[in-house]
């Protein structure tokens, strides 16, 4: 059993559908990257699967458990966060506000300031600045707190939306290392992006295009399938 199935998931806005019926499974222990363009609906979907957005059709099961029709707040209850697009953190909050907040599923005092001790042992730069309003941080660094704030839930399964939007390529990278090194401690983990410097790091690669997938595959596989530069430079298949 996969920790995540997701079975024919159909949602959209209004009147207008943008998932067309997706289905995916992601293995416990592992990060899988989706890819596509903008538009694609890969915000539409981790929105979906975080229960931001109502699920139309289809089914998402968690652990061998439906998820699919709860609010946001039992979708982390149940052990899934969110790290949502345009990192928006608390910015008339300071650092440490922001993940203690993060934290508002939990009870356990001890166990919640041993996470804000990982959060800064994975990202000492805001352990340097956690008495600084958020809204005053670099980019960079709201991403950051972005992805320690979701941590801070201590979910089974973190899903990131845009991880390195707006990053210069070496912070890019720094913020793919730990979140490797997220996964490596045992977090699964999902992630948008549309940096594909991050294949390295995939276990699983999904790519999706007007609200379908058109691949889904191990992350080495796509490196060779020349999928991605289709996708991304619009590239048809060279005969050989
Ligand atoms: N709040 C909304 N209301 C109406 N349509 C929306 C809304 N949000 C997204 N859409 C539409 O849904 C489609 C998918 O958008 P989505 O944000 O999921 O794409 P994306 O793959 O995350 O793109 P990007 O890479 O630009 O972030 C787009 O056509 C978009 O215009
Ligand atoms: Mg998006």
């Amino acid at each position: 059993m996969s920790l995540l199935e997701v079975q024919e998931l159909r949602t959209g806005y209004g009147a207008l559908p943008v998932l067309q019926g997706i289905s995916f499974s992601v293995e416990e222990g592992e990060t899988c990257v989706i890819f596509g363009l903008n538009g694609a609906g890969k915000t539409t979907t981790v929105n979906c699967l975080a229960g931001v957005l109502p699920t139309w059709g289809g089914e998402v099961r968690f652990d061998g458990k439906k998820v699919s029709g709860k609010d946001a707040p039992g979708i982390v209850k149940a052990g899934i966060a969110l790290s949502p697009e345009g990192r928006r953190v608390w910015a008339g909050l300071t650092v440490l506000k922001n993940l203690e907040l993060g934290a508002w599923v939990r009870k356990d005092a001890k166990g919640i300031q041993a996470s804000i001790e990982q959060v800064f042992s994975y990202f000492p730069r805001l352990e340097e600045r956690k008495d600084q309003l958020a809204g005053t941080l670099s980019g960079g660094e709201q991403q950051m707190l972005a992805i320690g704030r979701a941590i801070m839930c201590k979910p089974r399964l973190l899903m990131i939306d845009e991880a390195s939007l707006g990053l210069s390529p070496k912070l890019a990278q720094t913020v793919f290392q730990v979140v490797s090194q997220i996964n490596d401690d045992g977090t699964t983990v999902i992630i948008v992006e549309q940096n594909v410097g991050v294949l390295p790091y995939a276990d699983q690669a999904l790519i999706m295009e007007k609200g379908t997938l058109t691949f889904d595959g191990r992350g080495a596989e796509l490196e060779a399938s020349g999928e991605l530069r289709k996708t991304y430079l619009g590239e048809s298949e060279q005969p050989a």
